[in-house]
């Protein structure tokens, strides 16, 4: 248990470092891709019955497992969700994703990071300038291959800054992070956004208006509102979002004290990532991609190359049509605005761990962040030297989508089901700033966990799927070319490798958890002479 105190500054600074754990790379690049890929205006209406019946329960549930175990010295989920089921082991165990998902979405994440950092630099430096749209996009595939020195340059800062950064602590890093960042965050999306919707056709050679991609998104179709992998993204989206399932909200919240309001603060931290994902988020890539290739051609490019295609191929050569100054500025705006929400997650992603490491073998705050420093950079090797092996993709799966779904399922069943209704709503209300409704007791106990389980089971084909590489193999039927068969083979190598270095993280931490609690019950026993 812990001997260490340390706590939040303000709760300004609480609000906005919870704020930038949810808002992230997911709100730029993600979300305006899951919208486009599930019917645009027809992916809005899941997206916000799933936000207001998953995500907002959640982040209460969240929040207060967090202060609970916090009060109690335990600053990981493991020993968070183990105080409020002492007698089942289990929980315990099940708090081990709590750990995971952090250093193995973290080792991925890192990566991408790193690669706004160098966008930002490329794109003051004029890197792009007189480049053709299919130069700019092959310059990707260039920076994240083998022979790309800066990318690994880069990749190493970023690790650096986060691992100095964390071992400031709370006040002293994190919060300050997140007091500069998130401002300038949103200042730089509100000029893009602007930008985007006010592009009109024939201007810069753009073939339409901004507000047509605008339209696109935000024209509600009831048409798919039945289609069940609509509403799988849709859940899928809210859970990454807003950093659910993950532990790193629990961490957070565990540094409160056991009146602190927890309901204002989950709220505010949650609208505000809401507002930048939905408002923000919706209008730059979008508006501006369908502002040079119309709404079909978008679409095309959406399925080609995805979201981080759109972000790192296209936007750099569309913000070269702007002219030399405004498209250096758009492109520092824009890889800077990805890079604060991508920083402010990634130290979310540290202090679970750190908290594990402080409060179960007493480290110092400094040997702990070098220790998750380590951790990522290791794990991170393969995604950054096999990227195109689809190691990245395969990080992404098991630990930034399944593993979220799996940890908050059995989450909400202890505390609503173990833990108890009663008390979990306590819990919830005990120091709260507004008054939650009523019908949130409900929608925790009945609602949200059936939703979870709905999710769960819709994803359970897919997963399958996944798990017997049918899409690869598939691939691998099909291909023409020898030179190509190889090179999927390959993959598929590499693809099983990740999945047994995800497999040995998991049990490693569940051994660390295992020690952890057998030298908690050695400090309680009465044979211990210090006691
Ligand atoms: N919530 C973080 C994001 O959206 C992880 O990127």
């Amino acid at each position: 248990m812990s001997g260490f105190q340390e706590s939040w500054g303000s709760r300004l600074g609480l609000v906005l470092a919870m704020a930038g754990n949810a808002v992230g790379l997911g709100n730029f690049l993600r979300f305006p891709v899951q919208a486009v890929q599930n019917g645009g205006g027809a992916f809005i209406i899941p997206y916000l019955v799933c936000f207001l019946l998953m995500g907002i329960p959640l982040l209460f549930v969240e929040w207060s497992m967090g202060r609970f175990g916090g009060v109690r010295g335990n600053h990981s989920t493991p020993f968070i969700m183990d105080s409020m089921a002492p007698k089942q082991f289990i929980w315990r165990y099940v708090g081990v994703f709590g750990i995971f998902t952090n250093i193995a979405v973290a080792a991925y994440y890192c990566y991408l990071e790193s690669w706004t950092l160098g966008y930002m630099w490329y794109s003051v430096s004029g890197q792009f300038s007189g480049m053709s749209a299919a130069e700019v996009s092959g310059w990707f595939g260039w920076y994240t291959g083998f022979d790309a020195i800066h990318n690994v340059v880069f990749w190493i800062l970023c690790l650096v800054l986060n691992t100095w950064i964390l071992s400031k602590g709370l006040s002293g890093g994190i919060e300050k992070v997140a007091k500069v960042g998130m401002p300038l965050l949103i200042l730089f999306g509100l000029v893009l956004a602007i930008r985007g919707i006010t592009l009109e056709s024939g201007e810069n050679g753009a073939v339409e208006s901004g507000t047509t991609g605008l339209n696109f998104l935000w024209n509600p179709d009831f048409s798919s509102i039945w289609t069940p992998k609509v509403w799988l993204a849709a859940a899928g989206q809210i859970f990454f979002t807003l950093s659910l399932g993950m532990g790193s909200i629990h961490c957070y919240a565990s540094y409160l004290r056991s009146r602190d309001d927890v309901a204002l603060n989950a709220m505010s931290a949650g609208w505000m990532n809401e507002f930048v994902e939905v408002v923000l988020g919706g209008a730059i890539i979008i508006p501006i991609t369908v502002g040079y290739f119309g709404v079909d051609g978008m679409k095309d490019l959406v399925n080609q190359v995805g979201g981080l295609g759109l972000g790192f191929r296209t936007l750099p050569y569309l913000f070269q049509q702007w002219g030399p100054v405004l498209a250096a500025l758009s492109g520092l705006a824009w890889f800077g605005l990805l890079f604060f929400a991508g920083i402010t997650s990634s130290l979310a992603m540290g202090t679970p761990v750190m908290g594990f490491l402080r409060d179960e073998f007493g480290m110092r705050r400094n040997t702990s962040a070098i220790l998750f420093g380590l951790a990522v950079f290791i794990l991170g090797l393969p995604t950054v030297f096999f990227f195109h092996y689809g190691v990245f993709d395969e990080y992404d799966y098991w630990a930034g989508t399944v593993s979220l779904v799996v940890f908050a399922t059995l989450e909400i069943i202890l505390f609503a089901w173990v833990f108890g209704m009663d008390k979990g709503w306590a819990e919830i209300n005990r120091g709260a700033d507004i008054r939650i409704p009523g019908i949130f007791r409900y929608i925790i106990k009945y609602i949200t966990p059936a939703f979870l389980l709905f999710v769960f089971i819709g994803s359970l084909p897919g997963i399958w799927d996944m798990l017997t590489h049918k899409e690869l193999l598939e691939q691998i039927q099909a291909s023409p070319d020898p030179e190509q068969t190889t090179f999927l083979e390959k993959k598929m190598w590499f693809v099983n490798l990740s999945r047994m270095v995800l497999l040995a993280i998991w049990l490693f931490i569940a051994a660390m958890v295992y020690k952890a609690y057998r030298q908690r019950i050695q400090k309680s026993s009465p044979l211990n002479p210090t006691n």
